[in-house]
């Protein structure tokens, strides 16, 4: 399976950014270890960050054809981007959200996401931990998928 991750506005800045509600890796180090399961399960990986929403969007529409799936962390854009939301299920691509905090329990501008209710399952809270959890069981969603179709 080829799965493309995607780091919504600011996480570029991993590592520095809140480490006490985001923790002290970098994007490098997640991408690093999202690299490794991946190798573990037998999956392909991509990375796209930007802090930029339209160039997300472009990369969506540019992946739809290469990528089984989609694991992203939404950022800010989770709580208030309609076109994100529209972006991935122009994809046709299952899609995870993760977060490596917990927003239902901080803010309540941060308790809805536009993403959630379309998403094939969401982990939040457990930092890195949420990335390669999501990842695992999105692969294992898409390789049960595709043998079910065959
Ligand atoms: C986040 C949570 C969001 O509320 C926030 O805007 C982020 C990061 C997380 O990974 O915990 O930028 O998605």
């Amino acid at each position: 399976m080829r799965i493309a991750v995607v780091h919504g506005p600011n996480l570029n800045l991993l590592g520095t950014r809140e480490p006490e509600v985001y923790g002290t890796a970098t994007l490098a180090d997640v991408d690093r270890a999202l690299e490794e399961l991946a190798r573990e399960v037998g999956a392909e990986v991509e990375f796209f960050q930007s802090n930029c929403e339209g160039r997300i969007l472009d990369y969506l529409a540019e992946i739809r054809e290469r990528v089984d799936g989609v694991l992203i962390n939404p950022a800010g854009l989770g709580h208030t981007s309609v076109a994100l939301l529209d972006g991935l299920l122009a994809t046709s691509r299952p899609f995870a959200e993760v977060h490596l905090s917990n927003p239902s329990s901080r803010e309540s501008f941060r308790h809805r996401s536009f993403l959630s209710a379309a998403a094939v399952g969401v982990v939040a809270g457990f930092g890195v931990d949420s990335y390669l959890s999501g990842f695992r069981c999105l692969n294992n969603y898409l390789v049960r998928r595709s043998g079910a179709a065959q």
